[in-house]
């Protein structure tokens, strides 16, 4: 077993992990419940949202991390990029093929996580993930870039290829075969959308005292003591965590 104390100050590493840390907010910027901009997690991630949207440094403020898992627990995690949110839930697309959708496919729960760096601000939202319509899905393929089109039905994703070269070549047989705005969404190629249990709205403090407030559906009969649990919109409660 490696010693991870004395492996993160080795001299072969160029850089000292156990140093790296960087400054996030200090007390007079705390997140506090009086900051809520809306009682409900989707009001609330509109207002982050946008705020990240319009923060220079943050390039994709829309990517995110989904994690899935197999039906034994499994679990995996990669990037993927938001394409729509609202009361419903959070949207992203990808191939019905892949791993993801596998995995999702036998076990529906599935978290998400936002980190924007230059925010000191994270989102954590978990629940269970459908697949959109197949309206939804043409609607969003067809506004896709012709190249991106291309390349959705090149790709048989997440399985093994003996190199790029079969990408290459399968994308210039797709470039002759199917002409700008002749392209069709490919029936293994669309939504998901994840409903929502529950939404943590975290903020770091360079303490490490962070602040950390998660909206959840309200249990059947449960009445907010609005001491630990408070009462939110739309059937919502929300609550702080220690950090
Ligand atoms: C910033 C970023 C955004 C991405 N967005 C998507 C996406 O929206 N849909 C998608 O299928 N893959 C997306 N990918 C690629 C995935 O991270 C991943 O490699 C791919 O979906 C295969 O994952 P899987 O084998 O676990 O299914 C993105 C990658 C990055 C780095």
């Amino acid at each position: 077993m490696p010693n991870i104390k004395n492996s993160v100050k080795d001299a072969s590493y160029s850089v000292d992990i156990g140093e790296m840390r960087i400054k996030y907010k200090d007390k007079s910027d705390t997140f506090t419940e009086d900051h809520l901009e809306s009682k409900q997690p989707f009001g609330q991630f509109k207002a982050w949202f946008e705020i990240a949207c319009n923060t220079p440094g943050i390039l994709e403020p829309n990517a995110m991390f989904l994690a899935t898992a197999t039906k034994s627990g499994i679990p995996s995690v990669r990037p993927v990029l938001l394409k729509g949110y609202g009361s419903e839930g959070f949207k992203f697309y990808t191939n019905y093929d892949s791993r993801k959708a596998g995995e999702l496919d036998e076990n529906p729960n599935a978290a998400l996580t936002f980190y924007w760096e230059a925010l000191k601000r994270t989102v954590r939202i978990e629940g269970t993930a459908e697949r959109t319509s197949s309206t939804d899905s043409d609607c969003y393929f067809n506004s896709r870039p012709y190249p991106s089109q291309i390349g959705s039905m090149a790709s048989k994703q997440s399985s093994v290829i003996a190199g790029r070269e079969t990408l290459m070549v399968k994308e210039k047989e797709l470039l002759e075969q199917f002409p700008e705005g002749s392209v069709k969404r490919p029936p293994n190629w669309g939504g998901y959308i994840v409903i929502p249990k529950s939404v943590e709205f975290w903020q770091g403090q360079s303490d490490r005292l962070h602040d950390r407030i998660r909206f959840r559906r309200r249990k059947p009969g449960e009445k907010p003591d609005n001491i630990l649990v408070h009462e939110g919109d739309d059937g919502w409660v929300y609550e702080r965590l220690s950090p």
